[in-house]
């Protein structure tokens, strides 16, 4: 799907508060196959009907109704005919803008409770008189504004649940969305098939059908250009976009030298010869290890790669554009711009005004190159993406890889880059990868790979005393790599990775392994 345009199925529109759940609401609402979309908690009575939406959620999030700058929603949203649920902070702010009493709390209520279902509710139909569910809200309410009717309590609160059946408004106090209520997914459900009309039509393969569909129509008889890193995101898009246009797609492959091992190799395998693919391979490796000669500071040689890919990029596509032909010309850019990078998220902590950023990530291409951007899975979130490669056949290598970074072995190395330095990290890379996936332990974590420390230390091997380098193990646990847990991992695997390396790979003769977490360190090393 384009930018502009959305799903045509049933959807459904979430107002962001600044929980940490609105993306989890989100996913849930997705996993029950309703499309949802997120939106800034401000948005107008137009704009939320102009999405076409079936329902409106309200999220939770951390602010009191009663703080100077606590986020409103725009009351008139309760006017455009649509069924609304408000959960935790999304009830107090239906309760206390529809004339109930919401009572101002400094204590949190948290923790698992006992659901009691005391009046006929939608929401709660085919489930049973009590269920167990999950709190966590601070101020709480205490009468209910006109119209309205308690459904369920709790043992802290005879408003767990409310309604306005006439209007269609909801409002719970705990989480449906966590896995801690294990009824909440039927609960969402509820609101989305019962109250809203939602039909379960949002599927990968819908998705694919119409997403292929606006690609044809908005690239016409034009060409695309899509920089593939071999990573999940870029790899989905380009088979996607060659699903839709086959051989108006050209993919630039840059070897930029910091690769790992075969990596070049089995991606163009993959989407040459398996795919059939249009695949510019530009082996830059030269001209990117000559920048980086002698250049340990860590931030210079992250600049010095990532200038130095423009570079090559524009130079690839300039060599594309100047074989336009009649047929049509290079017009788009294609990216694999992901959901979570251009929802506007919200941080509730002082002015709202200031607090409203939108994540565009374009990959830092300039814009002089002059494309039209073509982001066709910036409606999706990973693990749909995921989906859609498996649906597109895509081999479970790729889709579900591990993340690596843009500039490579480089910020594994730690100070200058040396070609030596780089067999020695590549080979020692390819031990931890192919015994992870042999102990069944590479898709159960984040990220697991070696570390080169160009530091010295003593060993021996046979008779002979060494001076050889370090190689460090990094393995973590994460979701979303902003912060991460190092993973304690069976001492047996340490083992066998690290005999394999001190006995297999040159020059190296010390393991360690790294058991720092984010923050404060980070996952790479540089
Ligand atoms: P750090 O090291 O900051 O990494 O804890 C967080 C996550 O981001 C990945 N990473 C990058 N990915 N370009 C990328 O595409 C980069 O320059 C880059 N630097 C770090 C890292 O592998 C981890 O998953």
């Amino acid at each position: 799907m384009s930018a502009e345009q959305a799903f045509q199925g049933s959807k459904v529109v979430i107002l962001d508060f600044g929980s940490q759940y609105t993306q989890v609401i989100a996913r849930r609402v997705r996993e029950s196959r309703v499309y949802s979309e997120i939106l800034p908690f401000n948005s107008s009575p137009e704009q939320i009907h102009a999405t076409g939406a079936k329902g409106i959620l309200l999220s939770g999030g951390p602010a009191s109704v009663f703080s100077k700058n606590a986020p409103r929603n725009d009351p008139a949203i309760f006017d455009l005919g649509l069924p609304v649920l408000g959960i935790c902070y999304g009830v107090q702010l239906i309760a206390h803008q529809l004339g109930g009493i919401v009572e101002f709390s400094d204590k949190r209520e948290y923790g698992p409770g006992t659901l009691r279902i005391i009046g006929a509710s939608p929401l709660f139909e085919g489930l049973p008189s009590e269920i167990m569910v999950w709190n966590s809200h601070g101020d709480r309410l205490t009468r209910l504004p006109p119209g309205f009717a308690s459904v369920a309590s709790t043992e802290n609160s005879p408003f767990a649940a409310i309604q306005h059946a006439e209007k269609s408004i909801f409002g719970l106090q705990f989480h449906p969305e966590v896995a801690h209520t294990p009824l909440g997914k039927d609960v969402l459900e509820n609101f989305l098939y019962r109250a809203c009309g939602c039909s379960p039509d949002w599927t990968m393969g819908s998705f694919i059908e119409q997403s292929c569909h606006e690609i044809r129509e908005r690239v016409g008889v034009d060409k695309v250009v899509l920089g593939l890193s071999g990573g999940v995101d870029s790899s989905v898009a380009a088979a996607l976009i060659h699903q839709a246009i086959g051989d108006q797609l050209t993919c630039i492959f840059v070897n930029n030298g910091l690769l790992r091992e075969f990596e070049a190799e089995t991606v163009q395998k993959i989407f040459r010869e398996n795919f059939r693919v249009s695949l510019k391979y530009v082996d830059a490796s030269k001209r990117f290890l000559g920048k980086l000669e002698g250049v340990s500071d860590p931030e210079i040689k992250r600049k010095i790669i990532g200038t130095e890919f423009v570079r090559v990029f524009e130079g690839a596509t300039e060599e594309l554009k100047a074989t336009d032909d009649g047929l049509g010309k290079y017009r788009f850019l294609a990216q694999g711009t992901l959901y979570p990078d251009v929802i506007e998220s919200v941080s509730i902590s002082g002015n709202p005004a200031e607090l409203i950023k939108s994540h565009h990530n374009v990959g830092g291409l300039p814009e002089k190159m002059h494309f039209e951007l073509l982001e066709p899975l910036r409606h999706l979130f990973k693990d749909e993406v995921r989906h859609v490669g498996l649906e597109l056949e895509l081999p479970r290598e790729v889709v579900f890889r591990q993340p690596f970074p843009g500039p490579g072995l480089a910020v594994r190395i730690l100070g200058a880059v040396t070609n030596e330095y780089l067999t020695i990290l590549r080979h020692a890379d390819e031990i931890v990868e192919s015994e992870m996936k042999a102990a069944d332990w590479y898709y159960r974590v984040w990220q697991s790979f070696a570390v080169l420390l160009p530091i010295r230390s003593v060993g021996v091997k046979g008779d002979q005393r060494t001076y050889e380098n370090t190689v460090v193990l990094r393995i973590v646990e994460s979701q979303d790599g902003m912060t991460a847990n190092w993973v304690k991992v069976p001492y047996d695997i340490l083992s066998r990775i690290a005999s394999r390396i001190l006995n297999e790979v040159k020059l190296v003769n010390r393991v360690c392994y790294d058991i720092s977490s984010k923050p404060p360190s980070t996952i790479e090393w540089e």
